[in-house]
């Protein structure tokens, strides 16, 4: 069957990032650097490759700064050509290929009523097409594109695809986790979702991602349905309404998955990313070793310190 292919992205940052506070009291978190891009590069590098070719950037107040690092700064590049710092000015040049490989739309959620209404703000844009939505605390590295192997998933079945990874039994509480009725290989059925269960209630250890493909009648179900927890309109309440007539599917994808939206989250996926930095590597392998010879890396060092 020849269904529309997906083109198009949500990216929803319009989020306080309240855990972050004080730094995204002025800072949007998305910004926040893992080494020295900012965390929302990675979706938007992830989404160019894997075919999108339109952005939508759900924004709020005080979120400027993402606007104007996808913006091209030519009184910055100015001032690097007079100084002949070519290495940089390649790196500025990085960020402006990106929005030139694809379009970016900015678009503004008035209050933040929650991840569905925000998905839901970039309607008008979306216009009934399927569509990506990459909610940029997740960072997902290494493999063939995260969202390339849900949008293959897509072409597959026509199903809404949800991104899916095993957790541990006793870190089900943190996710939303999927109840399947089987499936062939990393291609899981869903029949319902659990919102962070008791690992007793949690009917498997699938956790959904931030990573989906959402088929056109999601976006439907969303301007339909009601503030669901914490009375906010939940994307997940949208999907499930989906169950009954649509299919959705969950993939388990390939590659490392990184939670920066959480600060040990966040301070780890900096750590194994500078790591794999080779002009980075040496210095911080010998920061790692001068710690462990100086005994500050055991528990009973490090809490006496904190
Ligand atoms: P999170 O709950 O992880 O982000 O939402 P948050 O609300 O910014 O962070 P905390 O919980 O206060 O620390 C997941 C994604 O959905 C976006 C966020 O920006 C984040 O990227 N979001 C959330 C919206 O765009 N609008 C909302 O109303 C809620």
């Amino acid at each position: 069957m020849n269904r529309p292919e997906v083109r198009k992205a949500v990216f929803p940052a319009a989020g306080l990032g309240t855990r972050f506070l004080p730094i995204t009291k002025a800072q949007p978190k998305e910004m926040l650097p893992l080494v020295d891009r900012p965390s929302i590069q990675y979706g938007v590098e992830e989404a160019i490759a894997s075919g999108i070719q339109h952005i939508v950037m759900v924004t709020g107040g005080g979120k400027r700064a993402i606007f104007d690092h996808f913006d091209r700064s030519r009184e910055l590049e100015l001032y690097l050509e007079e100084r002949g710092k070519h290495e940089l000015l390649e790196t500025l040049a990085e960020v402006n290929r990106l929005s030139d490989r694809c379009a970016i739309s900015y678009i503004t959620q008035k209050e933040p009523l929650g991840l569905g209404h925000a998905v839901l703000t970039a309607q008008p844009i979306i216009n009934g097409d399927p569509c990506a939505v990459l909610l940029p605390d997740d960072v997902i590295l290494g493999g063939p594109p995260c969202l390339g192997q849900l949008i293959e998933a897509y072409r597959q079945t026509g199903a809404t695809v949800l991104a899916a990874r095993r957790v541990p039994n006793r870190q089900v509480s943190r996710y939303g986790i999927i109840a399947t009725a089987g499936g062939s290989g990393p291609l899981h059925e869903v029949t319902d979702f659990v919102e962070k269960p008791e690992p007793k209630d949690a009917p498997s250890d699938l956790a959904s991602l931030g990573r989906y493909v959402l088929a056109p009648d999601v976006m439907t179900e969303l301007g339909r349905i009601d503030p669901g927890a914490g009375g906010e309109l939940q994307l997940v309440d949208a999907i499930r309404r989906t169950l009954a007539t649509g299919k959705v599917v969950a993939l388990e994808f390939e590659g490392e998955y990184y939670d920066t939206g959480t600060i040990p989250g966040y301070l780890k996926a900096n750590l194994a990313l500078a790591l794999q930095r080779e002009d980075l590597r040496e210095d911080l392998l010998d920061v790692i070793r001068t710690m462990v010879d100086r005994d500050e890396l055991s528990v009973r060092s490090g809490s006496a310190r904190v």
